[in-house]
């Protein structure tokens, strides 16, 4: 293995961008040698987060010399610093490098200049990621409805429906009408119905099939939980996708966000009924929804364990 790879994580004052420091601190494998912020820019990162402390940290505004960036920052933003980086490795936790030119124009309103980059969920193929300059960390939804049907890609096509509840981390830190605490704790409300920005990410990973995707915001801090009602299929098909996978765990009952936050891992839990499969997937937004998995495609881009780092035990409640 070679010396410490050096990491940069730009937008920590950010919860993505904080929860990716917070894995890349125990990393093994790599040192992190800065992280910028915007309107903090200047403090300290304990004194933003106090979760931080003992770390001497301080948020910066211009990015590092490094090796490795993850880019935590809103969409729009990343496109505008990407070519500024040079850097062995760039993984964008935004959603500005994900999809083709048209949807993205579709679904984030801008242009986008250039391909997509290497799309980073693991599962479809881990060899693509192996040496990727540039890598696109899938969205929260999308990671969770991608999990749950990966294992029907090319055995199924045509129109597929889903719902699925995300908690308040994953609309960032600053509150909006729609976010801010007041009008989200203690209320469920669907939005994006038929719209959401994730579905062609998904269309783009299973191929051959429609989303009808109802997403809405539950009263809970973090995780998601993602449910598809389909024709039968018997769940030993799930089990034998996922059974070398570390960082994947398939139950023959429901799975639980609270089993899942804090760790790196997803439950999918599958029910079999009479003529019907019901597929769940549980994921932390902020670990397989964003941190972990971007930390997963640093391991795997530079040919190490796909868990080196994140096989830590998940939150208790
Ligand atoms: N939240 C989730 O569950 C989740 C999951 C997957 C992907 N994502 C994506 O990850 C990205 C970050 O999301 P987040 O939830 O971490 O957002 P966030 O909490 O709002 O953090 C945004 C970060 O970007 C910085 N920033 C804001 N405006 C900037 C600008 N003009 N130039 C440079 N930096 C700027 C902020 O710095 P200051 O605070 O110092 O201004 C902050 O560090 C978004 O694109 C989001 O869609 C989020």
């Amino acid at each position: 293995m070679r010396e410490k790879v050096r990491v940069a994580v730009l937008g920590a004052s950010g919860y993505t961008g904080a929860e990716t420091l917070r894995w890349l601190l125990g990393h093994p494998a790599v040192e992190v040698v800065g992280a910028t912020a915007h309107k903090h820019a200047g403090k300290r990162l304990a004194e933003l987060w106090p979760q931080f402390h003992g770390h001497e940290l301080v948020l910066t505004a211009e990015p590092p010399a490094a090796d490795v960036y993850f880019l935590c920052l809103p969409h729009g933003e990343a496109t505008r610093l990407a070519p500024t980086l040079a850097a062995e490795c760039v993984i964008d936790l935004s959603g500005d490098h994900r999809l083709p030119a048209d949807q993205h124009r579709r679904h984030y309103g801008f242009e986008r200049p250039g391909p997509p980059w290497v799309y980073g969920l693991p599962e479809l193929g881990p060899e693509r990621l192996l040496g990727a300059d540039r890598i696109a960390n899938p969205g929260c939804f999308a990671t969770a409805l991608s999990l749950a049907l990966l294992p029907l890609a090319g055995k199924m096509s045509g129109r597929v429906a889903a719902v699925g509840v995300t908690g308040s981390t994953g609309s960032g830190a600053t509150p909006t009408d729609t976010t801010h605490h007041p009008v989200r704790a203690e209320n469920l409300r669907a939005y994006k119905v038929l719209g959401h920005q994730h579905v062609p990410e998904v269309e783009n990973a299973i191929g051959g099939i429609r989303l009808d995707f109802v997403p809405m915001s539950g009263p809970f801090r973090r995780g998601i939980l993602v449910t598809y009602t389909l024709p039968a299929v018997p769940a030993s098909l799930w089990e034998g996708f996922y059974q070398h996978n570390p960082l994947v765990r398939v139950l023959r009952a429901p799975p639980e966000v609270l089993h899942v936050v804090g760790s790196a891992r997803a439950d999918i839990g599958v029910i079999e009924g009479d003529g019907v499969t019901v597929v769940q997937c549980a994921i932390d937004n902020l670990c397989r929804g964003a941190a972990t998995q971007a930390v997963a495609n640093l391991n795997l881009r530079m040919g190490w364990p796909m868990q080196l780092g994140l096989d830590r035990i998940g939150a208790v409640p």
